[in-house]
This record gives C-alpha cells, sequence and structure tokens, in this order.
C-alpha cells in the first residue's frame, strides 16, 4: 500500500527569487512556511552586486518574514565584468554571502548586467576557489545563433567544463538542470564532492510539449526552457536517485500576471505557493517518496557545508487546491503554477 504520510526533516530551497516590495512582501510568506532557509537570487532592479547591498536586501527580507516562521535567507552576489573580490570576500568573511552568482550577460530575466565573458572575471574566481565560495551558474550560453533547446547542453561544454578545469577546487552549482547531458556532466564530476545541481518542481512535470498543449501557455515559460521528455525523464531519475549532488531549488519566479501575458512574456514559474506538494507529486509518480527526503533536506546542507534542519515537517496524501491568483499590495497579481488544480499531496507544516 502506498505512503499516506512522509514525515521528512524540514526542507530548504536552494534557489528562489524573492523580488522586492509588495511583490516580495506577498511571495516570502509562501516560502517561508514549508522551508527553513533559502538561497536568494539577486536579480533585482539594479542587481545585487555588493556585500553592503545584499545586507540591506536581507534586512528588508528579514522585516517581511511572517512572525514564527524563523526562516533564513542566504544571500547571493550577482557577478559582473566589474565585480570586487575584495568586496566579495569581505562579504562572506562577514556572513553576508553564502554563494555567488553567475548570469551570463542577457541569459535571462535582469542579466543585463551579468558577465560578459566568463574569463574576465578570473580573479574573482580564484578569490572564491580560495576562500570556499560556491558559484552558482546558470548555466545557458547567450549566442542567438545557438537553439534555445540547445544552450545548457552547449555551455557545458563551451563554458562550464574549461572552468572547472581552469578552477579545479572551486565548488560549482549548475543551477535549474534541464537536459539528460547536464545530469550525465554532474555525475561524471561528481566524485570531486565540489559539483552540485539544483532541480526544479516544473521541470520534474513538464516537457516542451506541455509548453504547447493547446495553445501558447506564458505560465509555463521559464529558462532554462523545458525540454524534451527524454531529458525530464533524466531529471527525475537524478532527483529520486539519493545522490548527493542532486538537490531541490525550485527557481520560483513570480513575474505579474501582465508581465507573463504578453506579446513578449516574461520568463519564470511560480511554484512556492505550493513547492513541496508539486515535488511530491513527481517523487510518488516515479514510487520514490522514500528519496523526497534526501533531495529536499539533505543533500544541500551537505553540498553547502550546513547543518540539516532538526525540525521535522509532514506531506500527506490529500486533496491540495492550488491558490489562486496570489494579489499583490499594488493591485496586481501572480498566477501560481498549477492554479486551480488540485494536487494528490498536501503540506501540512511541523509535526
Ligand atoms: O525562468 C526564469 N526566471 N529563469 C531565470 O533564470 C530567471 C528567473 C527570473 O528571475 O524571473
Ligand atoms: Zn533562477
Amino acid at each position: 500500500m502506498p505512503a499516506e504520510r512522509l514525515i521528512l526533516r524540514r526542507p530548504d530551497d536552494w534557489h528562489i527569487h524573492l523580488r522586492d516590495d509588495a511583490m516580495m512582501k506577498a511571495v516570502l510568506p509562501f516560502t517561508a512556511r514549508q522551508f527553513a532557509r533559502a538561497i536568494v537570487m539577486p536579480n533585482l532592479k539594479p542587481p545585487v552586486v555588493t556585500a553592503a547591498a545584499a545586507a540591506a536586501y536581507r534586512a528588508r527580507i528579514l522585516d517581511a518574514v511572517p512572525a514564527g516562521t524563523g526562516f533564513t535567507p542566504l544571500m547571493t552576489a550577482y557577478l559582473t565584468d566589474t565585480t570586487d573580490p575584495d568586496d566579495l570576500e569581505q562579504g562572506a568573511r562577514d556572513g553576508v554571502f553564502t554563494a555567488a552568482k553567475l548570469y551570463p550577460a542577457n541569459a535571462t530575466t535582469n542579466s543585463a548586467h551579468g558577465v560578459s565573458d566568463v574569463r574576465r572575471i578570473d580573479a574573482v574566481l580564484e578569490r572564491m576557489e580560495a576562500i570556499g565560495l560556491p558559484l552558482l551558474v546558470h548555466g545557458e550560453v547567450t549566442d542567438r545563433h545557438v537553439d534555445i533547446f540547445d544552450r545548457e547542453a552547449v555551455f557545458l561544454e563551451q563554458v562550464l567544463a574549461p572552468l572547472l578545469d581552469r578552477f579545479p577546487r572551486l565548488k560549482v552549482v549548475l543551477e535549474h538542470v534541464t537536459t539528460r547531458d547536464a545530469v550525465e556532466f554532474v555525475r561524471a564530476g561528481a566524485a570531486s564532492g565540489r559539483l552540485g545541481a539544483t532541480i526544479t518542481a516544473h521541470h520534474l512535470l513538464i516537457n516542451r510539449s506541455d509548453i504547447f498543449a493547446g495553445g501558447i501557455r506564458p505560465h509555463l515559460y521559464c529558462l532554462p526552457i523545458a525540454k524534451r521528455e527524454v531529458h525530464r525523464q533524466a531529471l527525475v531519475e537524478a532527483a529520486i536517485s539519493g545522490e548527493g549532488p542532486f538537490f531541490l531549488g525550485t527557481d520560483t519566479a513570480p513575474h505579474t500576471v501582465a508581465a507573463k501575458e504578453s506579446a513578449c512574456g516574461c520568463a519564470g514559474c511560480f511554484t512556492a505557493a505550493t513547492a513541496l506538494e508539486l515535488y511530491a507529486l513527481a517523487f510518488d509518480e516515479a514510487g520514490a517518496l522514500d528519496r523526497l527526503e534526501a533531495f529536499a533536506s539533505l543533500n544541500g546542507p551537505r553540498f553547502y557545508g550546513l547543518p540539516p534542519n532538526e525540525e521535522r515537517v509532514v506531506l500527506e496524501r490529500a486533496p491540495c487546491t492550488v491558490p489562486d491568483v496570489v494579489l499583490l499590495a499594488d493591485g496586481d497579481g501572480v498566477l501560481p503554477f498549477r492554479s486551480g488544480e488540485t494536487l494528490g499531496w498536501r503540506y501540512g507544516g511541523a509535526v
């Protein structure tokens, strides 16, 4: 008989977009309700490039954390061609920075200030390697002549492999992997213990055909874009494997409904409203609920050298309707992934 209840250590989300202001106030409670800690992406407008800016952003997040949740935001630096290695190091030593994020320039939302050529930041990467600060990578090339569905695989070969060779002790997380190629690449480097990968819930649940099922579905558009079914299957297989390098990172990326449903819609799926329920669904479908705790609560802390959370939470096999549009204080709204649908798992909070 399949399990009816699943108790696991409180998980962490190793990749989220919290935004700022009214949007942050609206979306943060969803993440804080389920996760103890989260790696917060720095692609604000303007981006979070200095330790001082990250400390100020962290203070704004902590101000908005709902009372009683004890949520801890882990901050990241947005790397640019002119990042100062000393500021980065000081930020890491002061406990402001947990990691730094590499956005290839113009790869995705608010990445215009990203790194134009990874060789330009060798001094920064050298410093990160020396002090043990992890590099988080948006792994897509930006050359518009490379097909959008190939941009991750080409990045592995052209950018990531040489980078790992140049910095043999640098800790690297390949964020939101979407291809079998990426899974194989991470596995091949697993023995070093310095290469990890996050996997989103939406990439476990959709393939590229879903984006066009019956018409164009802007709320399923994200970057890296979902790939063929064989790739989705490889991601599921990696997530449920229990292997150390693979851990939970939702990449929950809220945009207003207007910004999504537009002639040039923004990339991002807002999954935070039911993040754990969505992962439970994917693991249950694969018959691997017993492996969810390793993926959601153990592998991430181990990679980052942090203790796993002590508290336990429960997921129950019960209907859970994904909320309707989440209204922001300024009148806009955000539509959760699978809004209005009933999922077969419900998050029951701490036990
Ligand atoms: O779909 C995405 N949305 N991918 C990213 O890399 C960025 C994110 C965002 O910030 O909206
Ligand atoms: Zn992201």
